[in-house]
């Protein structure tokens, strides 16, 4: 079992040890909770973090142009942490903890000390394709301290609790028409098993969950007018889970796009932020007009900063630029009346 020290002083980031070291002994072959970690907001409640997905590429396809930017930007809004919606490393993952794509794509990048923060990391398909263990293993964190991927995970950041959610076993592509690609499935089979326990421990945790917001996050997408477009698998199996708890926002890459799209059926929030490199596809989908509120079919990245009492969100280009803005507030008394506000 892996377990965590305390990071700079900036960022308090602790494993709840205990609890995990139960877990191991008490839970052997049942239902095993995610792992939880705390990232407390700032002394004035509030927290900021910008979002990118679908990057690895040393570099190549506006990279490091969006990775500059996300370095100007974080710095002027103080980011708490990153969050990578994954496929970190193209084309094929890591070959395992000592392949140079680690520091080409990741640590040599983003090398902005306004990204000098912890990065919360899922796996994307394409990381499946390679050593998917590797990019979860201690000892990238030893190689760069911001590092910290698993599976699926919580983190607990007060006004707000983060549900990270492995994505890609849910995709029946992947196991029955592979094309000419190998997947690491070590760790998720049986697949029936890994994805029913995975969908009650994340509706698990989400009744449990106390905090103001409930933020999920995952590569694939729910709600997408991209190349892909909707992971059925997901809108049938995972979104009435996230439906039934009320979450704000579901955040995904995989689309290598930027978009906002809202749910005429409930108060969810869709995010795409695929935008870390290799973009332009030019096969935008329909989608309804009263939903969709933004697609930028080029590269880029997004923020946000929230409060208890409400959340701003921009989304930019490899220039800086903001591409689209929105804000949401909330009433503290009653999760259901909102304001929302476009610029
Ligand atoms: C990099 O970004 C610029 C500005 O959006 C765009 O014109 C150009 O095509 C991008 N390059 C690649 C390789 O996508
Ligand atoms: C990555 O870079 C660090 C420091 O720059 C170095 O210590 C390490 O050996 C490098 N790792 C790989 C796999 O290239
Ligand atoms: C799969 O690999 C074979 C042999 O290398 C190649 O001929 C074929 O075009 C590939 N198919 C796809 C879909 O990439
Ligand atoms: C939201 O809550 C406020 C304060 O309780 C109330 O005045 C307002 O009418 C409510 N709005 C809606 C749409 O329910």
């Amino acid at each position: 079992m892996a377990s965590f020290s305390t990071r700079d002083s900036k960022t308090i980031f602790f494993f709840f040890g205990l609890r995990a070291a139960c877990l191991s002994l008490c839970l052997v072959g049942s239902v095993a909770e995610l792992q939880r970690f705390e990232h407390p907001p700032k002394a004035d409640g509030s927290l900021s973090f910008l979002v990118v997905g679908d990057w690895g590429r040393r570099g190549l396809y506006n990279q490091s142009q969006v990775a500059l930017q996300m370095g100007l930007i974080g710095e002027k809004a103080e980011i708490d942490f990153v969050i990578s919606t994954g496929d970190n490393f193209y084309e094929d993952g890591l070959t395992g903890v000592d392949d140079p794509a680690f520091n080409e794509s990741f640590s040599n990048i983003y090398t902005a000390p306004g990204l000098n923060k912890q990065w919360y990391n899922v796996l994307g398909n394409h990381d499946y394709r390679g050593d998917a263990e590797a990019q979860l293993s201690p000892v990238l964190r030893t190689i760069d301290k911001r590092w910290l991927c698993l599976r699926s995970f919580i983190v607990n950041a007060e006004i707000v609790d983060f549900f990270f959610v492995d994505t890609t076993p849910f995709v029946d592509d992947y196991f029955t028409n592979p094309k000419n690609h190998t997947y690491d499935w070590r760790g998720v089979t049986p697949r029936e098993d890994y994805l029913s326990n995975l969908l009650k421990d994340v509706d698990s945790a989400l009744k449990d969950s106390s905090a103001k917001w409930k933020i999920v996050v995952g590569h694939h997408t729910i709600k997408s007018a991209g190349h892909h477009g909707v992971t059925q698998e997901l809108v049938t199996q995972l979104l009435p889970i996230l439906k039934a708890n009320n979450i704000d926002f579901y955040v995904n890459g995989h689309d290598h796009c930027l978009e906002h799209i809202s749910d005429t059926h409930s108060e969810i929030n869709f995010f795409t932020s695929g935008g870390g490199s290799k973009a332009w596809r030019g096969d935008i989908k329909w989608w309804s007009p009263e939903e969709l509120k933004l697609y930028y079919d080029g590269q880029g990245f997004m923020s946000i900063q929230m409060t208890k009492a409400s959340a701003d969100i921009a989304f930019y280009d490899v220039f800086g630029n903001v591409l689209h803005k929105w804000s949401l507030s909330k009433h503290l008394r009653s999760a259901t009346n909102r304001t929302f506000t476009y610029a």
